[in-house]
């Protein structure tokens, strides 16, 4: 049986007060289309503004300690205290510019899950690495890394974002989105066993409304991680709309 579509926006560093407007554009789409999961990660001072407005939030990072003296960080509890129910950790953006590394990033998904959030641990090859070949065995070896060995289906979300489609408006074909999202499923089954299936596996990397139906069409593929086109409900909603 395939699982509910979860269609998540990753804001990046973007966003405004004033774009709580989008939120609430966003939160009025997902009441609209109840068949599928819809969320906004936004910046960390966004978080509490944003929550209560029809669509569900996320972080795009979580401190792997629960408390403490680390300056500049912010824990699970903290983060669903201000009205989060997701974070998103390991993205290569920070895991090149903040040089995360595997157990880093799953040492912060369990401290997410522990802490009582869905963690949607990223994914991902870089363009030298498809090119060697080497796409499925990189990744492979991301989802041994950094997965928590207690992950559900109900607790952990994965996202696959080729570094090399991410906001370029480059796209692997559907063959090897569905080729990916295959092993990655794999990989899921022999990490986590009956709880393998019911991960959610996302496809991030230059989503967008023209894209956005054909891609979620693949097997395997339960949702988006959508960058840029997150931004703006009128470029949003139409990729809710084709998930559900
Ligand atoms: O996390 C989402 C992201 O990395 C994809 O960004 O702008 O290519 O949709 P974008």
């Amino acid at each position: 049986m395939a699982n509910r579509k979860l269609i998540a926006g990753n804001w990046k560093m973007n966003g405004s007060l004033a774009a709580l407007a989008e939120i609430d554009a966003i939160g009025a789409a997902a009441a609209a289309n109840p068949a599928v999961d819809v969320a906004i990660c936004p910046p960390f001072t966004l978080i509490a503004p944003a929550a209560g407005r029809g669509v569900a939030i996320g972080s795009q990072d979580c401190h792997a300690a629960a408390k403490g003296a680390h300056t500049g960080c912010v824990s699970a509890t903290l983060l669903i205290e201000a009205g989060a129910t997701y974070a998103i950790v390991g993205h290569s953006e920070r895991r090149q510019d903040q040089h995360e590394t595997d157990a880093e990033v799953r040492a912060k998904a369990e401290a997410a899950i522990t802490g009582g959030l869905i963690a949607i641990v990223c994914v991902g090859e870089t363009e030298a690495e498809r090119d060697a070949g080497n796409a499925v065995s990189v990744v492979e070896g991301q989802l041994t890394g950094s997965v928590p060995p207690a992950g559900t289906a109900a607790t952990l979300v994965v996202a696959y974002e080729p570094v090399w489609a991410i906001g370029t408006g480059r796209t692997p074909s559907v063959a090897d989105v569905a080729d990916m999202h295959a092993a990655i499923r794999a990989k899921l089954v022999a990490l986590l066993g009956a709880e393998g299936p019911g991960v959610r596996i996302l496809y991030g990397g230059s989503m967008n409304p023209k894209n956005a139906a054909e891609l979620l069409a693949v097997p395997d593929v339960d949702g988006g991680l959508v960058g840029g086109a997150s931004l703006t409900a009128a470029q949003f909603v139409p990729i809710i709309e084709a998930g559900a």
